[in-house]
């Protein structure tokens, strides 16, 4: 029997997966690299200074550690601004009352993200209260798909890795939560996440019930 659920953020509590990508998209415009959609899954779940080193090999381009620190800085303050109106209605559907239902069942639940701003999303969100534990960026130092966000995540719940289960939109997370000895429930598109145990397009209409009987 699972206790306890650790939740990603980006993809999938909220949609700000799309932020990021606009706001990378802008800065590899402005260095002159060809960016695609399909090149921004390899930046789902990978922390913030990883992902512009991924967009800098895609342009095959090299750069200084202070110019990174730079661009990684001023990406931020663009993906901030997208966050400005952020609020409850941007919470996916179905996530609230599948936290909701989970909890009022004895479920511990968690945050593992790689976002620094993790923190501020919730509090945007009004969603800070609906978790036992928050592990972010700030608090780890290996990115998915090393486990550490989310074995941090179960020992702060007081849980073993095995009996989390594990959800998220990005390959690197399925892995994540493997290497950790988790379950994986993917978010999105089945042929991206092949590998989680169990994959579901989002929360809406989900019920905790049914991913007990697809991941026990
Ligand atoms: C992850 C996203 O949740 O957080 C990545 O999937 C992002 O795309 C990473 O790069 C770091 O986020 P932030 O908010 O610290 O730049
Ligand atoms: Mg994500």
């Amino acid at each position: 029997m699972h206790k306890g659920l650790l939740f990603d953020l980006d993809g999938v509590i909220v949609d700000t997966a799309r932020y990021h990508y606009l706001a990378w998209k802008e800065l590899a415009q402005e260095l002159g690299i060809p960016f695609t959609r399909e090149d921004n899954e390899r930046l789902k779940g990978v922390s913030r200074n990883r992902s512009f080193e991924i967009i800098l090999e895609i342009g095959n381009r090299q750069m200084e550690e202070a110019q990174k620190e730079y661009y990684c800085t001023r990406k931020n303050g663009i993906y901030l601004e997208y966050l400005q109106t952020l609020s409850e209605k941007d919470i996916l559907p179905g996530v609230q009352e599948f936290l909701e239902a989970a909890r009022a069942k004895g479920y511990r639940t968690a945050l593992g993200s790689a976002s620094k701003n993790a923190v501020f999303i919730l509090e945007k969100l009004k969603l800070s209260e609906s978790f036992d534990a928050v592990i972010d960026g700030n608090k780890v130092s290996k990115a998915k798909p090393d486990p550490e966000v989310f074995l941090n995540g179960a020992a702060a719940l007081g849980l073993a890795g095995c009996d989390c289960i594990v959800f998220e939109d990005a390959a690197a997370g399925i892995k994540a939560a493997h290497a950790g000895g988790m379950r994986a429930v993917g978010i999105g598109k089945p042929e991206i996440l092949s590998e989680a145990d169990y994959v579901i397009r989002g929360f809406e209409k989900i019920t905790i019930e049914e991913i007990e009987q697809e991941i026990m």
